[in-house]
C-alpha cells in the first residue's frame, strides 16, 4: 500500500452511508429519557427504552454511528484480549463469570434483533482467538482459555488456527459473531422512529444540570429537559465522578483491502504482541472477501501516524501477500484503569443521569450489553451484572492503584509539563511549518495551534485543549489537533471532531 496515497475512508461508511441528516431541534424540548451520544451505545440504549414504550430523544453532536462505532472492526466477542485471567484475580470469578455471561447474552440479543427487524448486516458466526507467536506467551494464553471456561464460555488452548502463519498458541472460543455495525445500528435508528422515538443530528450538547427534571443546553442554545439523561458520548462530556481520571485514549490504525477467498481467514484473531494485531475478514461479493487489520495504538498527539500506518500495512501485506489495501482509517476508545467499562449510574449522588463508557476496545458487544443494562436499571429492574459495570464501584486508588497513578501522571505531564518545559530551541517558527503540517508555536506569553493548508495559507488557534487545558498538538497524518489527555480532536479550524471537549479551539493571533 502506498499509505500517502490511500484515502482515509472508513469502509463501514463507505457501504452505509448516512443519507440526509436528521434536524436538529427547532426549539426548547420536554422528553422522557434524552440520550446524548448516537453511536453503539447510545443508540442501543435509546432502542431499548423505545421498545419499552418510553419517549426517548437521541442528540447526536454529528450523524449517527459515525464517530468510534463508524470505525471500528465490528468483531462480536466476549474473548476480550486476556480479560478472564486478569478479572478472576482482580474481582473474583463471580466477577469473570458475570462479565461472560452479559457479554454472551449482548451478542445473542443482538443476533435476535437483527432477524426480528430484518437487518441483512453480514452477519456471520466466526470463532474469536487471542494468539500469539512467541512461545514466551503461551502460559498466559494457558491460563485465559482455563479462567474464560471457568467464565462459562467455550474456550479451549489450541495451537492451530487459520492464519497464513504459525503461532504458538491460541485462546479460541467458538460461537462468536462479526457484522456489519452501521447496517445493524441504521436500522435499529429507523426502528427507534418507528417507535415513536426522534433523532437529532448536528446537535452537540454543552450543558447538563441535574435536577427533577434535568436540563441538557446545546450548542446552539437549545434547552432540553428530561427525566432521565444517558450520557452516551464515548468520552464522557460531563464528569460528575472523576470518570476523567480513570480513562486513558488510546487511538488505533486500522488498514483494510479485498483479498481473494481461499487465502481469507474466517476466523476472528487478535494478539497483543507487535503492539495489538487484529484480524478479521467481511463478505464482498466477488470470489473475494475484505481483509481488515488493526493494530498499532498510541496515545491521541504523542505519535507520527503516518509512520504507524506504514508499519501496520507492511506488516498485513507480508504476511498476507495477496491482499490489495484500499482503506485505512482510524479511531481510538477509552482503556478504564480495572479494564471493565463503566455503565450505569453517573455518579455517587446520581439519581437521574447515567453513563457507559470505558468499552477498552470491546464496545461492540459492551455497547449493546450497556443499552440493556442501562434500560433495565432506569425502568427500576435489577440486572445481575449491574454491580460488576457500576461506575462508583470501589475507588479507583484503592483498586486500581498502578494504573489510575501512571494515568495521572501522564496527564501532569502533559498538563504541567508541556506548559513550563521550554519548546526545543527557541521553538519552531511559523515559517519552518510545511503545507499541510502544524506545530505548537510560542507567541509571547502564550502558546498558538498553528498550521498551514495546502494553500500555504496559515490558521492560528489557541494550543490550549478547551476541555481542561493540556497542550494539543498536530496529527498531519489525519489532519487534525489531538490532546493528549484524554484524547479531544480537532479540526484544522478548531472546530470538535472528538470530546470530551465540547467547544473549539479559538481562534489567536499570532
Ligand atoms: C480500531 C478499533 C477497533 C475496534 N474494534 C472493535 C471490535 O472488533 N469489537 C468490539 O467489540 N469493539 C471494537 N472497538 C471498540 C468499539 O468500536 C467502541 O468501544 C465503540 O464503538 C464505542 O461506542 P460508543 O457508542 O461508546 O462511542 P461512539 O461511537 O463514538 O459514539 C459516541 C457518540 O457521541 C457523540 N457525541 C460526542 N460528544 C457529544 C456531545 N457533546 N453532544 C452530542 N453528541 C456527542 C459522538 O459524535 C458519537 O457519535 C474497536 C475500537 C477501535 C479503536
Ligand atoms: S482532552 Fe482533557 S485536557 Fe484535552
Amino acid at each position: 500500500m502506498n499509505a500517502e496515497s490511500t484515502p482515509y475512508e472508513s469502509y463501514w461508511l463507505r457501504t452505509a452511508p448516512p443519507g440526509d441528516p436528521a434536524p436538529p431541534p427547532d426549539g426548547d424540548l420536554s422528553v422522557d429519557v434524552a440520550v446524548v451520544g448516537g453511536g453503539i451505545a447510545g443508540l442501543s440504549t435509546a432502542w431499548e427504552l423505545a421498545r419499552q414504550g418510553r419517549e426517548v430523544v437521541v442528540l447526536e453532536a454529528g450523524r449517527l454511528a459515525a464517530s468510534v462505532t463508524g470505525h471500528t472492526t465490528a468483531k462480536l466477542t466476549a474473548l476480550h484480549t486476556l480479560v478472564y485471567d486478569r478479572l478472576r484475580r482482580s474481582r473474583g470469578p463471580e466477577a469473570a463469570r458475570l462479565y461472560a455471561r452479559s457479554q454472551s447474552e449482548a451478542i445473542g440479543h443482538a443476533e435476535r434483533v437483527a432477524r426480528e427487524l430484518g437487518v441483512d448486516c453480514e452477519w456471520e458466526e466466526a470463532a474469536a482467538h487471542t494468539y500469539a507467536e512467541d512461545p514466551r506467551h503461551v502460559p498466559e494464553l494457558r491460563a485465559e482459555a482455563e479462567a474464560a471456561r471457568e467464565a462459562g464460555l467455550d474456550a479451549e488452548f489450541v495451537t492451530e488456527t487459520d492464519l497464513p502463519f504459525p503461532v504458538a498458541g491460541a485462546v479460541r472460543v467458538n460461537g462468536q459473531a462479526q457484522f456489519h455495525p452501521r447496517k445493524y445500528l441504521l436500522a435499529l435508528a429507523e426502528d427507534l422512529r418507528r417507535l415513536g422515538g426522534t433523532v437529532y443530528e448536528g446537535t452537540r450538547v454543552t450543558g447538563l444540570t441535574e435536577g427533577e427534571p434535568c436540563v441538557l443546553t446545546t450548542e446552539a442554545g437549545v434547552r432540553v429537559r428530561a427525566r432521565k439523561v444517558v450520557v452516551a458520548t464515548h468520552y464522557p462530556v460531563f464528569d460528575r465522578a472523576l470518570l476523567f481520571a480513570r480513562l486513558s485514549s488510546r487511538r488505533e490504525l486500522v488498514v483494510a483491502g479485498p483479498i481473494a477467498e481461499e487465502h481469507a481467514p474466517r476466523q476472528m484473531y487478535i494478539t497483543p504482541e507487535r503492539n495489538t494485531r487484529s484480524v478479521r475478514t467481511a463478505p464482498l461479493d466477488d470470489g473475494h472477501r475484505l481483509l481488515i487489520v488493526t493494530g498499532e495504538h498510541f496515545t491521541p498527539g504523542t505519535a507520527d501516524a503516518e509512520e504507524r500506518f506504514e508499519r501496520l500495512a507492511a506488516w498485513t501485506e507480508r504476511y498476507f501477500p495477496e491482499v490489495t489495501l484500499t482503506h485505512r482509517w482510524a479511531t481510538q476508545d477509552n482503556d478504564p484503569t480495572d479494564t471493565v467499562p463503566l455503565v450505569g449510574p453517573f455518579h455517587a449522588g446520581s439519581e437521574h443521569t447515567y453513563v457507559a463508557t470505558g468499552f477498552g476496545g470491546w464496545g461492540m458487544s459492551g455497547g449493546i450489553m450497556a443499552g440493556r443494562l442501562l434500560a433495565d436499571l432506569i425502568g427500576g429492574r435489577e440486572v445481575a451484572w449491574s454491580g460488576l459495570y457500576d461506575p462508583r464501584r470501589l475507588g479507583p486508588v484503592v483498586r486500581e492503584g498502578g494504573r489510575f497513578l501512571a494515568h495521572q501522571a501522564q496527564v501532569a505531564r502533559h498538563f504541567v509539563g508541556d506548559r513550563i518545559t521550554p519548546l526545543p530551541g527557541s521553538g519552531p517558527s511559523p515559517d519552518d511549518i510545511a503545507p499541510g503540517d502544524g506545530a505548537v508555536v510560542r507567541s509571547g506569553a502564550g502558546l498558538c495551534a498553528v498550521h498551514r493548508d495546502a494553500d500555504g495559507t496559515l490558521h492560528t488557534l489557541s494550543a490550549r485543549c478547551t476541555h481542561l487545558g493540556c497542550i494539543v498538538s498536530f496529527n498531519r497524518a489525519e489532519q487534525a489537533w489531538e490532546c493528549p489527555c484524554h484524547g479531544s480532536r480537532f479540526a484544522p479550524d478548531g472546530e470538535v471532531v472528538q470530546g470530551p471537549a465540547v467547544r473549539p479551539l479559538p481562534r489567536r493571533d499570532l
